[in-house]
């Protein structure tokens, strides 16, 4: 394996969004470290099949509860992307043991194995559900990076997904301050966008079952989206940028949920689309002018939405 931009270490390398920055961090010549939880699993075949993969991508063995299997992973890499952490699409009932124990001390093994690494940079993959919780963030105000879920409120409400990721950002941005590793952040909203891996994962999950599930009645919710190949990019721009640091919110549009079926028939009028909208009142708004700053960009939704089905069509999902 010849380094030719660097070695970089991405952990959950099979899942959704981290095949599309293995993908691209291959295409732009690094030489990739990805971790995944079972090597000889065939649900990992894609990322071998990548465009200079046989030379430039080698798998390990690693759970994020696992410290050691972390640093066989990290070692040697000036940068890492992590990514892994558990994304439910239903109720956890144990989040002690399902969400925080792998996203929380998950990510402070991952910290430490950095820093016994010596490695330079961290990109940390946190969510918007790691800055929208909050109930006390004045109403129609559009949220920016000074806006972080509240801890409280996501536990009294049982919403342990977000808990934990406003745990385990706030853990790797402060332990970024006190320690020699440079941690920045990205917060994307729902990710759409076509899947590269054989698995469905439960962003994928939402479209597919607006496509597929025939809802009687739906929620009007507002879906703050961005297409994961703009996450990928971001990712790599925040960790490529010096400047680069701090928190950075990844959104590109917003749109009703009964908007975003209108968009879908459009195109495809022979899906099993819900029928009722119901109307609710949430205004939750996000900005990404932050990253655009930075240099990032999207392309249109429509292109989104046709690239994610084409490739449902041709997982046989849909
Ligand atoms: N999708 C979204 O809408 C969205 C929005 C905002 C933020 N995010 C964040 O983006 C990241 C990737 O999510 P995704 O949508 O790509 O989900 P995904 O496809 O389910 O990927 C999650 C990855 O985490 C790995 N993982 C889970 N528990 C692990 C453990 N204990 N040890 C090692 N690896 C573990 C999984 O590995 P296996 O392959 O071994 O199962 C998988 O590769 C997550 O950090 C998520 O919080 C996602």
């Amino acid at each position: 394996m010849m380094s030719l931009k660097g070695r970089v270490c991405v952990t959950g390398a099979g899942g959704f969004l981290g095949s599309w920055i293995v993908n691209l961090l291959l295409s732009k010549d690094y030489v990739v470290h990805g971790t995944v939880r079972d090597p000889s699993d065939q649900k990992y075949a894609h990322l071998t099949k990548f465009e200079k993969a046989s030379d430039n991508l080698k798998l390990f063995k690693a759970d994020l509860l696992d410290f050691d299997s972390l640093c066989r992973a990290i070692q040697g890499c000036s940068g890492v992307f992590h990514v892994a952490c558990p994304v439910p699409s239903t109720t956890v009932p144990n989040p002690d043991v399902e969400m925080l124990a792998p996203a929380v001390k998950g990510t402070m093994n991952v910290l430490k194995a950095c820093e016994q690494a010596k490695v330079e940079r961290l990109v940390f993959v946190s969510s918007a559900a790691a800055v929208c919780l909050n109930p006390s963030w004045p109403k129609g105000l559009i949220m920016d990076e000074s806006c972080w879920s509240n801890k409280e409120y996501c536990r009294t409400t049982e919403n342990w997904y977000c808990f934990a990721k406003t745990e385990a950002e706030s853990e790797a941005l402060e332990y970024g301050k006190k320690s020699g590793l440079h941690v920045a952040s990205v917060c994307p909203t729902l990710i759409l966008g076509p899947i590269l891996q054989s698995t469905v994962n439960a962003s994928t999950l939402v479209l597919l079952k607006l496509l597929k599930e025939g809802y009687e009645t739906l929620e009007n919710k507002l879906r703050l989206v961005v297409d994961v190949r703009h996450v990928a990019d971001s990712l790599l721009l925040v960790y490529e940028k010096p400047e680069a640091e701090g928190r950075y919110i990844c959104t590109s549009y917003a749109i009703r949920a009964q908007d975003l079926v209108e968009k879908l028939r459009k195109i495809y009028p022979n899906y099993n689309y819900p029928t009722n909208f119901i109307e609710v009142d949430e205004t939750t708004m996000v900005s990404s002018e932050r990253l655009q700053r930075l240099g990032w960009s999207y392309r249109p939704l429509e292109e989104t939405l046709v690239d994610s089905v084409e490739s449902y069509r041709k997982a046989g999902l849909l």
